[in-house]
């Protein structure tokens, strides 16, 4: 192999990786063009990924919460472990982008152990935007994915990130999140955005109209792991877009903790007392174990 085209493999090789790691492709971006034939998938050795512990969580702002997402299977230890380590709730995808889009089976066990552990929940999905299906069938499958395994859905949080996965033309994907978001609201669902101003910006062209009813959950860090954390605060929030406030902002990327490998979140609790108070109540008039509502704009 030449000097040169190894290079370019090991360059590749080393953005695919973290790619892979992260839900979002913070490096896709500024690597274009990648060409699809350049990888040849025998090269990536996952086990390489080594995410490093992330530290224990100092809550000195009552005004946050703390929580993790991930898109793997868990356990109820897992979960138990997340609880003790002062995390409130967690960000479980229930949708996988894999084929046409699909709800992602491995979220049930998640929702019922991480109820168990008595922590908060919130579902997240991301969506195939070069599907078959359109918006609101993926959301479709997704919430009857839910219902039909005995949870209530109140919140669903839709994934705007890694444009190479999108299409070029803004129109599309506007059209393609807006079917998702009329039907989530067609089931009085509470609708947020898990997005950067980069990625809405490159994704939808800035769409400014998008609802101002749409919660925020941004993500900003510097690069995985504990040295690519940002401040554990909103401080660096900017408004694009339709969005004036943040509900949610990940801070920190491929950490391990509990024998998970999660991405860190803060959000805006508001008045504490109240949403714990209304958390309480909407578990117990519910025989279904309830997801959503737990982070509120
Ligand atoms: C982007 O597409 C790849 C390949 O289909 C997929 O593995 C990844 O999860 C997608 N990421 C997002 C954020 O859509
Ligand atoms: C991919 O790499 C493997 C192992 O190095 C090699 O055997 C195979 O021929 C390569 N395939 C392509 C399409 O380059």
């Amino acid at each position: 192999m030449k000097i040169a085209e190894r290079m370019l493999k090991l360059v590749i090789f080393t953005l695919f990786v973290s790619a892979c790691a992260r839900p979002q492709d913070l490096d896709t971006n500024r690597v274009l063009p990648l060409s699809q034939e350049l990888f040849n998938v025998s090269d990536i050795k996952f086990e390489q990924i080594e995410a490093k512990p992330a530290p224990e969580i100092v809550n000195n702002d009552a005004s946050y919460g703390y929580a993790v997402d991930f898109s793997l299977p868990t356990s109820l230890s897992q979960m138990k472990c997340l609880k003790s380590a002062n995390y409130a709730a967690i960000f479980v995808r229930a949708f996988t982008p894999s084929g046409s889009g699909a709800f992602d089976t491995n979220s049930v066990a998640t929702i019922r152990n991480a109820y168990s552990a008595g922590l908060g929940i919130e579902v997240y999905m991301t969506p195939q935007p070069i599907s078959s299906l359109q918006g609101y069938q993926q959301f479709d499958l997704l919430y009857n994915g839910l219902v039909n395994n005995g949870i209530t859905v109140r919140s669903i949080w839709i994934q705007v990130t890694s444009p190479v996965n999108w299409s070029k033309t803004v129109t599309t994907n506007i059209n393609f999140i807006n079917s998702i978001i009329s039907r989530a609201q067609q089931h009085g669902l509470s609708v947020g955005i898990y997005t950067s101003q980069y990625d809405w910006n490159q994704i939808t062209g800035n769409w400014v109209t998008a609802g101002s009813n749409l919660m925020l959950w941004y993500w900003n860090v510097y690069g995985p792991g504990v040295t690519g954390e940002t401040p554990a605060t909103f401080a660096d929030f900017r408004a694009f877009g339709s969005f004036k406030q943040p509900s949610v902002k990940q801070y920190a990327q491929v950490e391990s903790l509990c024998n998970l490998v999660v991405n860190r979140d803060v959000y805006a609790v508001g008045i504490p007392a109240a949403a714990a108070a209304a958390t309480k109540t909407d578990l117990t008039n519910s025989k279904n174990i309830v997801v959503g509502g737990v982070i509120r704009q």
